[in-house]
């Protein structure tokens, strides 16, 4: 077997020094920083710009350990006046909006998906405009329909969602554009596919699932799939999606040709992604099929996307595929379980407890 350190992976923390640009750092808000992505992002961006550079916000309490590593503050995006108070407070130059109700928890309270998408991202980007911000809003290929094209899906293609989620989201893509023609507002966004990440839990998305059955594997070698063998998606591993998003963030205004990005690193099923993890992990592990109603969203995403412009315009690069996904998260996995006492999943510190091993 390979050993992790002999994959091609850059520690976040020399990515991070990498691309470090010498000016006076810019001061960042990350909202919904209590997510599966925003604890990374965060980190990432205070071993670049400093500690007291990136405030971190939500409207859930951090817990201990994370509230200790640097400014954090209660931000409710729906709540303007309070949002721009900690723009105008912190002197924020840049805001990495990452609020947002994810698709099937927007197909279970989509007043709430509706509210926290269009009403928190008109927020921010009106604040932009008003303050002069940056602003990188993540998208996500949950933004296609099922009248999209599905494989090696363009940027420019048809756009007609059915689930809250990607409405709100092509709301967002739309109206940053706008902002961007008509005011000069910096907006920036990818697309992302199913993230993947082992030291915080998913948010509520379709393809939670490619994190739910490495916790399986772990626990009681057999897991239950609420989407069908055959459903492949587009995937990436977390580094993957943290590096790519620091660098659209970084990437100089002329360099960028359009304002939305697809970005694409691997795609699989249920099934491949099963085989692997008996492959690496045991022969004995267990897989059957439940669909639920996140069998008909994940029937109207693409099964693969292109992304030439990103890789063109900043550099988009993914490194990590499924073999490695499998082989990461099983590693950063494997000694929580063995450590934890209590049944069910390990809690977010011993999880966060184990050094990231890449
Ligand atoms: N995780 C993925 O696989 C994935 C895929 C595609 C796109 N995205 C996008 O990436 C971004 C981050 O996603 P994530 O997976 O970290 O989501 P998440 O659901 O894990 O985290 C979202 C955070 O937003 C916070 N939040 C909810 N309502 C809020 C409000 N009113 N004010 C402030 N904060 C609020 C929540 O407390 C939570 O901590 C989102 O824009 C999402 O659409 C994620």
């Amino acid at each position: 077997m390979l050993p992790l350190k002999s994959l091609r992976i850059m520690p976040r923390a020399a990515l991070a020094r990498q691309l470090s640009t010498g000016a006076r750092p810019p001061r960042v808000l990350v909202t919904g920083s209590l997510g599966q992505l925003g604890s990374t992002m965060v980190s990432t961006l205070r071993a670049k710009l400093g500690q007291e550079n990136v405030v971190a916000s939500d409207i859930r309490k951090p817990a201990r350990g994370q509230r200790d590593l640097g400014p954090f503050v209660y931000a409710d995006v729906l709540n303007r006046r309070a949002l721009e108070q900690i723009i105008v407070d912190h002197g924020i130059d840049w805001v990495v909006h990452f609020s947002a109700i994810l698709s099937a928890a927007g197909e279970r309270n989509p007043a709430l998906g509706l509210d926290v998408n269009i009403n928190g991202f008109q927020n921010v980007l009106e604040l932009a405009r008003i303050h002069g911000l940056r602003v990188l809003s993540p998208s996500t290929m949950g933004a296609f329909g099922p009248t999209t094209p599905k494989d090696m899906t363009p940027d420019l293609t048809i756009m007609r969602p059915n689930t809250i989620y990607g409405i709100s989201k092509v709301h967002m893509e739309l109206l940053g554009e706008y902002y961007c023609e008509k005011f000069g507002v910096d907006f920036r966004s990818l697309r992302y596919p199913g993230i993947i990440s082992a030291d915080s839990p998913p948010g509520g998305g379709t393809t939670d699932y490619a994190i739910d059955i490495f916790h399986a594997a772990l626990k009681q070698n057999r897991y239950t799939c609420f989407l069908r063998p055959e459903t492949r998606l587009p995937m990436a591993y977390i580094d993957d999606c943290i590096v790519g998003t620091m660098q659209l963030l970084e990437a100089p205004q002329e360099a960028l040709t359009q304002r939305v990005y697809n970005v694409h690193a691997c795609d699989f099923s249920p099934e491949e992604l099963a085989d692997e993890v008996r492959r690496q992990h045991s022969a004995d592990f267990a897989i059957d099929y439940c669909p639920d109603f996140r069998q008909g969203i994940a029937d109207t995403w693409p099964r693969t996307m292109a992304d030439e412009p990103a890789r063109r315009d900043w550099g988009w690069n993914p490194v990590i595929g499924t073999t490695d996904i499998v082989r990461i998260m099983l590693a950063k996995l494997a000694p929580a379980y063995r450590a934890s006492a209590a049944p069910g999943r390990p809690t977010d510190e011993a999880l966060g407890a184990e050094p990231v091993a890449l």
